[in-house]
């Protein structure tokens, strides 16, 4: 990260905090010394990953809902008035053969793990942008949008990718590689 300021000013919001990754990531932040807000569906989860860590406060929130990205930046914003770094974690995986796949599960995932961080990056930008010189640099910021352009918006045509080849993969690729960049230029 560019800040400058101390870990105990820092805030950082992560996703998906309640468990896995996400309760490991939140942790090891707050046990750095920062604020961290702990983001997820449902409420007992991230009571438990703040257990015993004062500096971790469970805000229960669907990324996927609507207004839900901006409900986060608004309380971030109201409760802390920055943030450090978004770290764009939950995620959804329903694997199977593809005669098994749904309208509903293709929506649910595309939801939650590439639209959800792109609106909730969105939402929380100017709040990652003013906090102390810590948010985005152009560089970064291109690294981002650069890697967008080239993993989502110009992939092929969905029609002509052969199932389940390159559709399969550019679509895991695609929403990994934008949470791991939009990390990398955070930090
Ligand atoms: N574990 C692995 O080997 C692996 C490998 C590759 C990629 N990943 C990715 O890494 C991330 C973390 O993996 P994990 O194994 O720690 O996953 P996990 O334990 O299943 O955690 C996912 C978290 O996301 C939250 N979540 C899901 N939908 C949400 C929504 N709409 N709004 C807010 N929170 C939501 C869940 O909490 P609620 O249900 O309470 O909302 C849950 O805490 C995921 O994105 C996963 O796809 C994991």
């Amino acid at each position: 990260m560019n800040s400058t300021a101390p870990q105990s000013d820092r805030v950082v919001a992560v996703t998906g905090a309640g468990t896995g990754i996400g309760q490991a990531t939140a942790r090891a932040f707050a046990v750095e010394g920062a604020h961290v807000v702990a983001i997820g569906r449902r409420s007992e989860p991230l009571t438990e990953t703040a257990a015993g860590h004062h500096r971790i406060t469970p805000l229960p929130v669907d990324i996927t809902a609507e207004g839900g990205p901006e409900q986060i930046a608004r309380w971030v914003s109201e409760t802390f008035g920055r943030l450090d770094v978004l770290v764009n974690n939950a995620g959804v995986v329903r694997s199977g053969t593809l005669g098994m796949l749904t309208r509903r599960l293709i929506a649910v995932q595309v939801a939650t793990n590439l639209v959800a961080p792109i609106l909730l990056t969105q939402a929380t930008l100017p709040l990652l942008e003013t906090a102390g010189g810590v948010g985005l640099t152009p560089e970064q910021m291109a690294v981002v949008r650069e890697w967008q352009l080239a993993h989502c918006g110009r992939g092929p045509p969905i029609a002509s990718v052969r199932w389940p080849d390159r559709a399969h993969q550019d679509q895991v690729h695609c929403h990994r590689q934008f949470r791991t960049s939009t990390l990398a230029a955070f930090h």
